[in-house]
């Protein structure tokens, strides 16, 4: 991964924090950070969603720290903030099914936690924060592709949790003069994403099942579709993001994707050509809050950040599958 840097600046002097590293994105950010040698990367995340496995390559790293810990608590934060230059906040109850089951949980943390988190940042001279929002934000707009200016109606307590990440960042912004960045990402996929569980995406979930030749099961009738980025893309967009100079980042948002969209029926037919599955998958009923239709317009990161997508989908997959195929996946199943 990573054979050429997305930056140019020199970071061996630079602390980053990584609230969320033991999740999926986060623990490839941190595998980033080190491989180019990052002065220090401090991981705040309390493996509710994320695991201890994610994190253990880089355990023997001497510029790499654990926190275990909450970011709902002011004191987790503040301690993994003191000396932070750079954030890069990912920890979140992710998934729209868990929010409709226990909005509170979602709201506690992706809200509560945000803004503890901008609070000890705040307050520790951080010089730029960059946050995970979500595409889910776009709610009921039928617009294609998307773009940042035009929202619609959310359609979850998760999508309205990361849309009021992006308010709380503009008026930190204002208010504190501070640098946030939001990413909304669509649909990120890859190494380290969990394939199990009632809250699992649907790439890796699926590619699951394959490898076992079980049935996958589809929401709805698999027309629905998605602008599925692979993970390294959103690395990119967050180190270009966290460090680019002289680009709007007081409270500003950007769409993190490829800019093309596939069908789950279309997904489901490359991914049984890359796993020789012959298995058909299960279709069943159609989920609240799923939006139909999503693709990106990635124009706004393409001309502030330098952003251009350098995997696409099909190579993503393959990278997914060897993972998949690879001993540590075990370690978080
Ligand atoms: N994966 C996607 O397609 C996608 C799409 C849009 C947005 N996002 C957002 O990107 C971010 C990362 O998502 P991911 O897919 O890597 O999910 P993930 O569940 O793998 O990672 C989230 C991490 O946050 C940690 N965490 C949860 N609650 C915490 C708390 N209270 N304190 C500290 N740590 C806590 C979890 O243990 C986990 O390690 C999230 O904010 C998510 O909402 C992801």
């Amino acid at each position: 991964m990573y054979q050429t840097p997305f930056h140019t600046k020199n970071i061996s002097g630079s602390s980053f924090l990584v609230t969320g590293g033991a999740g999926f994105i986060g623990s490839n950010l941190v595998e980033y950070l080190l491989k180019y040698k990052a002065g220090r990367v401090v991981v705040l995340d309390n493996l509710a969603t994320g695991f201890a496995a994610n994190i253990k390559p880089f355990e023997n790293e001497p510029n790499f720290k654990f926190l275990q810990g909450d970011i709902t608590q002011a004191a987790d934060c503040k301690k993994a903030s003191e000396g932070i230059d750079y954030i890069l906040h990912q920890a979140a109850l992710g998934s729209v099914p868990r929010s409709i089951e226990n909005p509170l949980a979602t709201h506690v943390v992706n809200e509560t936690g945000f803004i503890q988190l901008l609070i000890a940042a705040r307050d520790a001279k951080v010089k730029r924060i960059v946050y995970a929002s979500s595409s889910s934000v776009y709610g009921d707009i039928t617009d294609l592709p998307k773009t940042e200016a035009r929202i619609g109606k959310q359609l979850s307590p998760y999508a309205v949790s990361k849309r009021g990440n992006e308010l709380y960042a503009e008026i930190f912004a204002k208010t504190y003069q501070m640098e946030i960045i939001g990413l909304r990402y669509f649909n990120i996929f890859g190494p380290r994403q969990n394939p199990l569980g009632a809250y699992a995406a649907a790439i890796p979930l699926f590619i699951d099942a394959f490898l076992k030749n079980q049935p996958p099961a589809i929401n709805g009738d698999g027309k629905q579709t998605r602008d599925f980025t692979f993970v390294e893309n959103a690395v990119q967009a967050n180190i270009r993001a966290v460090l680019a100079e002289g680009i709007p980042a007081q409270g500003e948002v950007f769409n993190v994707a490829v800019g093309e969209r596939i069908s789950l029926n279309d997904l489901i037919s490359i991914l049984k050509k890359l796993t020789g599955s012959t298995v058909q998958p299960s279709y069943r009923a159609d989920r609240i809050g799923d939006v139909k239709d999503s693709l990106a317009d990635i124009q706004k990161a393409r001309r502030e950040l330098g952003y251009v997508p350098g995997v696409m989908m099909e190579e993503g997959l393959r990278k997914t599958i060897s993972w998949f195929h690879q001993k540590e996946v075990q370690a978080i199943k």
